[in-house]
């Protein structure tokens, strides 16, 4: 099976777990909404990140920050100066492009763009003669640096307003979090900071479905720690959030490590996972060596003291940052490329099927009575599981087409009430990626099913 990111979206929107944005207005681009298969899946992977970063971390402690900022933030981040990419227009079909990507896209690119300017970019377009992708023509704009923040503006009263930023990335909510966090929790560093939450970028090409939008959430964990263990604790990161993915179903065969050649200028290493999407290898997440870059600018700009003082040595310091960052909706768009699956069967139909970790599948199990005269029993049974999973409910059309409906969403265990039931309370239980069924008493399924779904 060839799998396109056509497969995906059509699945996505067949079976409702994600839809177009405004979707009977004709949608608005590259703006998703989740439905109620998609929604059940992105809260399953932001639990089984919280609990593996947060819950099961030693030291690590979550927040919830406001997603406007103090401007000030933004000027002492850096990106208001320089959270920006190279655009350019094609003047010929009035498309819009980033430079550096048509130079990385040119067949016989011999040059880092990452590591030019835009003039010597454009010299490099015009020299090679580097065409617009969309239209095969040479007619470019010069380069402009686009800003990819977000801007909206604070006041009541129009002409006085005062411009603030949609985040573009949920990290600063961390590090401005540091004092307050270090002090509540009374936390000795080495220690983390952890969020979830929706960031915003103006990106010049988004695209390819829930990998690169406007819109997203990240879920990011910054690690405060002494600077002569920053190396150590990168490393660590590196491994933990290798391990994250492929426990929650990517194939080790899927992902690759990606050292970054070049470096921010306050960075002393940088890594990213890739993934092996269908449009190719690409960013999966970060891990960062920050130094001690972003305490250090929140000190200089909010003229706050951001060192720590060590109980024991009475050493005092500005703590380094070991940064960790993964896209939700990119995560989720990796886990349900990995699980889909299209079965030939023995008698030659095919199945679609999502192989989804039982731990992150939107439904846990799919209740079915036979016949629709054993409805009643059926709900007891359902309302006996949803207290523990969340369960859905289907008596519509024949048990096999039933079936075949929870296998694309993923569903582990159908649990099916038939004539049996009603004499002796038990049921059977179907297991999506075997199809094989047992019979088990109802009274034993919470047992049964509950440590199959544990992340
Ligand atoms: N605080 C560091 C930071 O934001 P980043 O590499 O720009 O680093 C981290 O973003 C992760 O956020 C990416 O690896 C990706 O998973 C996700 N991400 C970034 N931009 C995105 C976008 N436009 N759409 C979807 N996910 C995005």
């Amino acid at each position: 099976m060839k799998l396109t990111m056509d497969k995906i979206v059509n699945l996505c929107k067949t079976r409702g777990f994600v839809f177009p944005g405004s979707d009977v207005y004709g949608g608005f681009a590259n703006t998703w909404d989740f439905g109620p298969i998609g929604v059940e899946l992105k809260n399953n992977i932001k639990r089984a990140w919280w609990k593996r970063f947060v819950q099961e971390a030693d030291n690590s402690f979550g927040v919830d920050a406001a997603i406007l900022m103090n401007p000030r933030v933004w000027d002492a981040s850096g990106h208001t100066a320089s959270f920006s990419d190279p655009k350019m227009d094609c003047k010929n079909c009035k498309t819009r492009h980033r430079a550096d990507n048509i130079i990385e896209n040119y067949k016989g690119c011999d040059v880092v763009p990452d590591k030019m300017t835009n003039a010597e970019m454009e010299k490099y377009i015009e020299e090679h003669d580097i065409k617009c992708p969309n239209c095969g023509k040479r007619d470019w704009t010069p380069i402009r640096t686009f800003n990819l923040m977000f801007e909206t503006s604070r006041g009541t009263v129009d002409g006085n307003k005062d411009v603030v930023y949609l985040r573009p990335e949920t990290a600063q909510g961390e590090y401005v979090n540091f004092l307050n966090v270090q002090r509540t929790a009374r936390a000795k560093v080495p220690f983390g900071i952890a969020q979830i939450g929706k960031s915003f970028r103006n990106e010049i090409t988004p695209g390819n479905f829930l990998f690169r939008t406007v819109e997203f959430e990240q879920m990011e964990h910054q690690l405060f720690c002494k600077a002569e263990n920053a190396f150590a604790h990168y490393d660590e990161y590196k491994k933990l959030a290798w391990d994250f993915v492929v426990e929650l179903g990517l194939k080790p065969e899927h992902l690759r490590y990606h050292d970054h050649d070049k470096l921010a200028h306050y960075a002393k290493a940088a890594c990213d996972i890739q993934y092996l999407f269908p449009i190719g290898w690409q960013e999966l997440n970060g891990i960062h060596h920050r130094s001690d870059w972003d305490l250090s600018r929140h000190e200089e700009f909010s003229g706050k003291s951001m060192q720590y003082l060590d109980p024991i040595t009475n050493e005092r310091y500005t703590p380094n940052v070991v940064e960790y960052s993964i896209g939700a909706d990119r995560l989720t768009l990796a886990l349900m490329c990995e699980a889909y699956d299209e079965e030939v069967l023995d008698g030659g139909d095919t199945r679609v099927v999502m192989h989804l970790n039982p731990a992150i599948a939107p439904y846990k199990v799919a209740v079915l009575p036979l016949q629709k005269n054993m409805s009643e029993k059926a709900h007891e049974v359902l309302k006996k599981l949803n207290k523990y999973f969340m369960c859905t409910y289907d008596e519509a059309g024949s048990i096999g087409k039933r079936y075949r409906r929870q296998d694309e969403i993923g569903t582990p265990f159908c649990v099916t009430i038939d004539f049996d039931t009603l004499e002796d309370n038990t049921v059977t239980i179907r297991d999506r990626d075997s199809m094989e069924q047992i019979r088990l008493p109802i009274d034993k399924l919470v047992e049964y099913i509950s440590d199959k779904v544990m992340f």
